[in-house]
């Protein structure tokens, strides 16, 4: 998965948030020029995909998770590097909310499908789960704990408070957490370097099965 997801408000409004989908679409490029054959379902985006990959549009939380339910049984490998929106707004609005004079307004929120849980908890023999855990503060304890309760086989963490790094930069300074309890550090390079990084180690976890 790659993108920011959009959650409508209204037919004019939406939540969202500044992926970019570089780092999403650069591991896509990578496992293609690998000789993988690569589905990516696309979110919001603001860069074009790579050319050598079959691309699924779907804006939201709910159409990405159906689009990734469609594609999984035929995938070895699944990368979830989408930001997806933890929250919709319960109920959208089918014509464009009026101010009304309101000076408040209150937004009902609900949970979004947790794509890259789900995947995981319902994987088939041999699927690999990659995630992704953009943090601001104790970095590497929540990309682990994240590894832990959605049962991930490899996460990268990316500290989206350092310059360089996260959403919408051409590089990012990420480290690669392993199941087996490794930590790779990595300095900043750009974010088709990292796509490489993410890749050796599905490719050393592949070994090892
Ligand atoms: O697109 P760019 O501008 O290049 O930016 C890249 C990035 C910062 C978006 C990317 O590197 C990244 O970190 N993606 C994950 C962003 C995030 O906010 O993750 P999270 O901590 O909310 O979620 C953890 C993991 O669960 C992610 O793999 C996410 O795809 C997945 N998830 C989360 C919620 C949800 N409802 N479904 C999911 O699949």
């Amino acid at each position: 998965t790659v993108g920011g997801t959009r959650e409508a408000i209204d037919p004019v409004r939406f939540i969202s948030n500044h992926s970019s989908g570089k780092m999403g679409f650069a591991v896509a490029e990578a496992a293609a020029s690998r000789g993988a054959s690569v589905t990516v379902v696309a979110g919001a985006t603001t860069v074009e995909p790579p050319a050598n990959v079959n691309v699924i549009r779907a804006m939201s939380a709910s159409e990405m998770h159906a689009a990734v339910k469609t594609e999984l049984s035929s995938a070895t490998i699944f990368v979830g590097a989408a930001a997806v929106a933890d929250y919709a707004p319960a109920n959208a609005a089918n014509a464009k909310i009026k101010k009304d004079g309101r000076d408040v307004m209150t937004l009902e929120l609900k949970k979004t499908p947790d794509i890259l849980a789900e995947v995981s908890k319902n994987r088939h023999n041999g699927l690999l789960v990659v995630g992704f855990a953009a943090e601001t503060n104790d970095v590497i304890g929540y990309a682990r704990s994240k590894m832990e309760k959605k049962g991930l086989d490899l996460v990268v963490a990316n500290d989206i408070t350092k310059d360089g790094a996260g959403f919408n930069t051409d590089t990012n300074i990420a480290t690669i957490l392993t199941r087996s309890g490794g930590e790779i550090e990595l300095p900043l390079m750009s974010k088709r370097e990292l796509a490489d990084k993410i890749l050796d180690e599905v490719v050393k976890l592949r070994a090892v099965e």
